[in-house]
């Protein structure tokens, strides 16, 4: 199978995953991203069965609303039933590193509140240690070349984004060749830099359920 298909083959499964579990007002989250895209592509499927959805992002509310899925601001729902989104990697522990597509921030926040966080992914992502994949960190314009220094002083090569405005108006900054021994401690840090707007690594709030396809099928990993 290639990669695609893979993304195709758990994007279907976290359908499948959610659809018995649905209610009458079940808000889904759905996160950004190539592997997203299929999952919004099949969940119009069952637009009828869900009352709304809240997007990680401008480009998954617009892909959304093109399936003519209702989509909600995040202030207007009492709670987020479910949330699926990918990942650049994910450990063992359900860690994750996201935030490739520089939507890291909205994902962070539809991931605190979803009652649910189910990562789909395909094996290529699955490592025993993160930080192989550059960690995203999303920086108010100004601040950029003091966040810069900070993070080299906690170990990395910060590499700024070209090019790259998030949704909320700021920069990213990709860490590269970053050691990252202790995820959560490590979030604590980076988010304690003064005007980092949050970072890549979901540790503090990890996944609790994976989907993770490979040439077996797909697998369903809760941490371990
Ligand atoms: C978006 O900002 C990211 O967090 C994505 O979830 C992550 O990059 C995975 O993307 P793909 O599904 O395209 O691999």
């Amino acid at each position: 199978m290639t990669q695609d298909e893979l993304k195709q083959a758990v994007a279907r499964a976290a359908l499948d995953y959610i659809k018995p579990k649905l209610y009458d007002n079940s808000v889904i989250g759905v996160g950004t991203g190539s592997t997203a895209n299929y999952f919004i592509d099949y969940l119009a499927e069952i637009k009828a069965d869900i009352f709304a959805c809240v997007a990680s992002s401008e480009a998954s509310a617009q892909r959304l609303k093109s399936h003519g899925i209702p989509v909600y601001d995040l202030n207007s729902v009492d709670e987020v039933t479910f949330y699926i989104d990918g990942a650049d990697e994910s450990n063992p522990q359900l860690a994750l590193i996201k935030g490739g597509g520089a939507a890291l921030t909205r994902e962070k926040i539809v991931a605190a509140v979803a009652r649910e966080f189910i990562c789909i992914a395909d094996d290529s992502k699955w490592v025993k240690h993160l930080g192989n994949f550059p960690l995203p960190v999303e920086v108010i314009p100004m601040a950029r070349s003091h966040v810069a220094r900070e993070l080299v002083k906690l170990g990395g090569d910060p590499i700024y984004r070209e090019g790259v405005v998030t949704d909320n108006g700021n920069i990213i900054l990709d860490i590269y060749n970053f050691i990252i021994p202790n995820p959560r401690q490590i979030e604590q840090d980076i988010n304690n830099i003064t005007g980092v707007v949050s970072n890549g690594l979901f540790a503090l709030r990890p996944a609790d359920v994976l989907l993770l396809g490979g040439k077996d099928g797909v697998k369903q990993i809760r941490e371990g």
